[in-house]
């Protein structure tokens, strides 16, 4: 069964957590809704470790559609939800509801916003009017990062906290139906996920959020350019594919790979 925004309710108001991945291709995106992963997120992440930019700023919406098809069609029942790139929704009102279609079009069930100023709710509610569910994303916000100033965990105050959580019941209001947290302080998440309706998704975050998500080629132990504290790498894809990729090449100059099982001859029967 395809889950949709009433399944990740109804998960929250079972008590359930909800697990979240990304993830930016077909088969992975596959084995994840086979393992059961509620949400895919194809993130804009997808930037880093996938297509190798030092920011995630420098991804396109076209490059987010693209992969965001992929995902959408190795997935039968997790929901999965599109992230907007920087300044795909930043431009126009009708800019970012053409765009968030797009998302739609390209097979997301749902679009993730990062950051809450009066323009962004605007965005929020018409998306919502529009058939269009948001996930909302506070906290470290990697799109404003020059605003910022750095990978800087935010709400280490409790004023800090107190505002995004006003932000967050604005985006509630506005129709948002999750809010990604990242980077806070475990103690200021669980307060601000104890006075929202809406399930918090934490990364970085702490236990006490609704739900929890990750980049898969960090918990994948594939990308390793750096690593965050919070991640938990349950494989490490970096050493089977270094291993692989070694046996390969040895395999090929030795003259091993192909041997009779691998080739076809004219008179072979397949
Ligand atoms: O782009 C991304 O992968 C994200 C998650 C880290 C929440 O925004």
């Amino acid at each position: 069964m395809k889950t949709t925004v009433r399944t990740i309710n109804k998960l929250k108001s079972d008590g359930q957590k909800i697990a979240v991945l990304t993830a930016y291709d077909y088969s992975t995106a596959k084995y994840f809704d086979e393992a059961g992963v509620d949400i895919i997120l194809v993130g804009d992440s997808l930037a880093n470790v996938a297509l190798g930019y030092d920011s995630t700023q420098k991804i396109s919406m076209d490059e987010m559609l693209t992969f965001t098809g992929a995902v959408a069609r190795g997935v039968k029942s997790a929901m999965v939800v599109g992230d907007m790139p920087f300044m795909s929704f930043n431009i126009s009102l009708e800019n970012a509801l053409k765009n968030a279609g797009e998302m739609i079009k390209a097979g997301a069930s749902a679009v993730k916003i990062e950051g809450c100023s009066d323009y962004i709710l605007e965005v929020v509610k018409r998306c919502t009017e529009s058939g269009i569910p948001v996930m909302a994303h506070l906290g470290f916000t990697p799109q404003y990062i020059h605003s910022i100033g750095g990978h800087k965990i935010q709400g280490k105050t409790l004023s800090d906290t107190e505002y995004i959580l006003e932000q967050g019941k604005k985006l509630q209001a506005a129709g948002a139906f999750s809010l990604v947290l990242e980077l806070l302080p475990e103690e200021s998440a669980k307060y601000i996920t104890e006075n929202l309706d809406i399930p918090t998704i934490g990364i970085g975050a702490g236990k006490y959020c609704s739900g929890q998500v990750l980049v898969s080629d960090d918990m994948l132990g594939k990308f390793s350019d750096y690593v965050p504290k919070f991640v938990r790498q349950y494989a490490n894809l970096k050493d089977s594919i270094l291993n692989a990729a070694k046996n390969y090449c040895e395999d090929v100059k030795n003259g091993r790979y192909p041997d009779e099982k691998e080739v076809t001859h004219v008179n072979s029967q397949n």
